[in-house]
């Protein structure tokens, strides 16, 4: 593992090291057992678009390692007033030992990691959220004691989270059904890649217009805006299109009894997810979150460590 930017790239064995590694980092921080395995590293992190959870988590993280994060703004660095690509992954990897980055187009990420020589983690594209569906699936293991031969059922919009759900689930040997509205799946190399490795892992996909087929026998409901981050324009035609696809508690009936629910937030109440859902006694939505941090600092001392 050189970069984290697609799951797909990813063996089991990575997942292993990620998800173990991050069992141990957050036992050690909650016994305040100091893990300063970034000692002296910097990491560069470059943010086009908002965030709350991946900066205060990579930015938390790098300092629990003893190692420096620093924030970096597409609106105060010169990326943001045209300055390439090639020439901020040649300067940067001059002075820091990471980056870090959320982005619109995906094949920025790319190319940063091509152009640099620094480890290269993607915080979020308009295409696929790795960190997020790495900390989700390390949530349902604690939550469920395993991952393979489960169902996670995702129920909305094929976007970024849905398309590394299916890229994480088929890696793990989970079963995944997405239930997404025509015009609005996911997409459809991810989906090609997915496949690919579900026939190794055994894994079933499914995917389908319909959230009740989708939702059947499911250990695991997740969903997620329906806007994501620069779709603001299309708001209004989004509601009405997704409205029937609302995680509410007579859909969540439909799941497994012993079923949890999973949104990687920021959540709409009232739109993708009912009050009575996201902050009912099955959703772990907060659990899930908290353990970005951990993940995310597994995911550093791996790539940044010395190996
Ligand atoms: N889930 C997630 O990535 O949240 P932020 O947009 O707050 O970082
Ligand atoms: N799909 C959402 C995820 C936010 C964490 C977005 O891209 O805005």
């Amino acid at each position: 593992m050189e970069h984290l930017i697609s799951l797909h790239d990813l063996t089991l064995e990575d997942f292993e090291s990620i998800f173990k590694l991050a069992e141990k980092l957050k036992r050690q921080q909650k016994e305040g057992i100091s893990h300063h395995l970034l000692k002296g590293k910097t990491l560069g992190m470059i943010f086009t678009k908002s965030s709350t959870r991946t900066r205060v988590s990579f930015e938390v993280g790098m300092y629990q390692l003893g190692g420096y994060p620093l924030f970096l703004s597409s609106n105060d660095i010169q990326l943001g007033r045209g300055e390439t690509i090639y020439d901020t992954a040649q300067v940067l990897s001059r002075y820091i030992d990471g980056i870090m980055i959320r982005t619109f187009a995906h094949s920025d990420v790319e190319d940063l990691a091509r152009y640099g020589n620094v480890p290269v983690i993607n915080g979020l594209t308009d295409l696929m959220h790795p960190c997020q569906i790495l900390a989700d699936l390390f949530t349902v293991y604690e939550h469920k004691g395993t991952l393979k031969g489960l169902k996670l059922a995702y129920i909305g919009d094929g976007n970024n989270i849905a398309n590394s759900l299916l890229h994480g689930c088929a890696k793990v040997g989970m079963d995944i059904a997405v239930a997404s509205p025509k015009g609005y799946e996911c997409d459809s190399q991810i989906v090609e890649e997915a496949k690919e490795d579900a026939k190794a892992s055994g894994s079933n996909i499914l995917l389908t217009e319909d959230p009740e087929e989708a939702i059947k026998d499911a250990d695991v409901v997740y969903t997620d805006t329906w806007v994501s981050m620069g779709q603001e324009a299309e708001k209004e035609e989004r509601i009405k299109i997704f409205m029937p696809y609302q995680v509410n508690s007579n859909l969540f009936s439909k799941a497994r009894e012993d079923a949890i629910f999973l949104h990687c937030l920021p959540a709409y109440r009232g739109y993708e997810v009912t009050e009575d859902v996201i902050d009912g006694s099955q959703s772990v939505i907060f659990d899930e979150a908290e353990n970005r941090l951990h993940v995310q600092k597994a995911i550093m001392a791996l790539l940044m460590g010395n190996r």
